[in-house]
């Protein structure tokens, strides 16, 4: 991330700061201990303080342990509206780096969130609004990939209906990949994106107002609710390289090449354990002989989940916008038959998809289950071989 001051801070950190008077309250919220990146916040009131303490509701999640090890299909459609932005958030897969969840949000709180246990990533399929947080109001639409650090603490306001969330929980840290920046963590010119494509929190608006509030903490696999006397987003200034961002994957600039791109050329993110890729809209490979689909592979250490945006996937039977296919450890997969033939000399494709890979097994829910189609994993099943006469 880059550097980003709002609001008013006083020119040295560590200082005393004032507002008619009244000493602010630095807060200093960074990652690693004290060696990772870190913002600095200014408060009217102390982030401690708090006038109730609430109940804690675990959080449970219902696996679902499948008879058969196979490719899934999964319809995420059929997921009826509902909930709101937070607990609406129903999780398909996950394991002890990552959580992917659907979230179809129809309902605002008054109440405010904050993780406390990780880094969040909503996709923003479908819908508007606004995420109203300590380091400002952030804006979002579709296509954008909204990143939220842990520790801040938000509510999000919706502006349009229906929302469509493909959301991502990690106990480790959002990044961009390494290889995309120099030593200095400037983001190189080859990487498929700039600085100038992650966009902070439009507007600080600092909430002076008294009255009770509350704040929902996801912390220590479940949720403690607490209540203040005050409005907790109270900062009247706050600078540094931790903050919630939005990045439109149609600022992703796909990689073409004469011939196929491995998954890696589509990364945007990295977390510990996974990465998550954007397949959007591009030119296909322009070798006179070259195969535009993926080759078969074998996930040897890896499971590949794919969420489908928009566009037709040429590689893939039966999968629709809104689908999200599992391509898990320990199976090759590829085209299915026909699709590379279909394809030869395909141009350009429009398929866009969001692509999370980790490389530990995923664990599935009973959502899952309820969503899933086992006819996929038959799906490379051709007609039978004729024998020749
Ligand atoms: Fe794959």
């Amino acid at each position: 991330m880059r550097y980003v001051s709002m609001g008013q801070v006083p020119p040295k950190r560590h200082t005393q700061f004032r507002e008619n008077g009244t000493l602010l309250v630095e807060e200093v919220m960074g990652y690693e201990g004290f060696s990772g990146n870190e913002s600095i916040l200014y408060h009217l009131q102390s982030p401690c303080r708090v006038s109730e303490v609430g109940e804690f509701t675990p959080r449970v999640l219902e696996e679902w342990v499948p008879d058969a090890h196979v490719h899934r299909l999964t319809d995420t459609t059929r997921v009826a509206p509902g909930g709101d932005p937070i607990t609406g958030r129903r999780v398909l897969m996950f394991n002890g780096d990552v959580e992917m969840a659907i979230a179809k949000p129809t309902e605002e709180t008054e109440a405010f969130f904050r993780n406390g246990e990780g880094d969040e990533v909503l996709f923003i399929h479908e819908g508007v609004g606004e995420i109203e947080t300590t380091f400002g109001t952030l804006p979002y639409g579709p296509y954008d990939y909204v990143v939220i650090p842990r520790g801040t603490t938000y509510r999000v306001r919706m502006h349009s209906a229906p929302q469509t969330w493909f959301c991502f929980y990690t106990p480790g840290e959002i990044e961009t990949p390494n290889r995309y920046r120099n030593r200095y963590g400037q983001l190189l010119e080859h990487a498929p994106y700039s600085q100038r494509d992650f966009h902070a929190p439009a507007d600080l608006v600092t909430h002076r107002e008294r009255g009770e509030s509350e704040v929902v903490v996801r912390v220590r696999g479940g949720y403690q609710r607490f209540t203040l006397d005050y409005h907790p987003l109270d900062v009247v200034g706050w600078d540094g390289y931790v903050y919630p961002y939005t990045f439109d994957i149609r600022d992703f600039e796909p990689k073409a090449g004469r011939l196929h791109q491995p998954p890696p050329a589509h990364q945007t993110f990295q977390g510990p354990g996974f990465v998550i890729c954007s397949f959007c809209p591009r030119m296909l490979d322009w070798d006179p002989l070259a195969v535009p689909l993926p080759y078969h592979h074998s996930n040897l250490q890896s499971e590949e989940v794919m969420y489908y945006v928009e566009g037709n996937y040429a590689a893939r039977r039966g999968v629709d916008v809104g689908s999200i296919t599992l391509h898990p450890s320990g199976l090759p997969h590829g085209p299915q038959p026909g699709a590379v033939e279909n394809a030869l000399g395909a141009k350009s494709t429009d398929e866009m998809a969001v692509m999370c890979d980790t490389f530990r097994p995923l664990k599935l829910t009973t959502l899952a289950r309820d969503l899933d189609d086992p006819g996929y994993a038959l799906s490379w099943y051709d007609e039978p071989a004729t024998a020749p006469a």
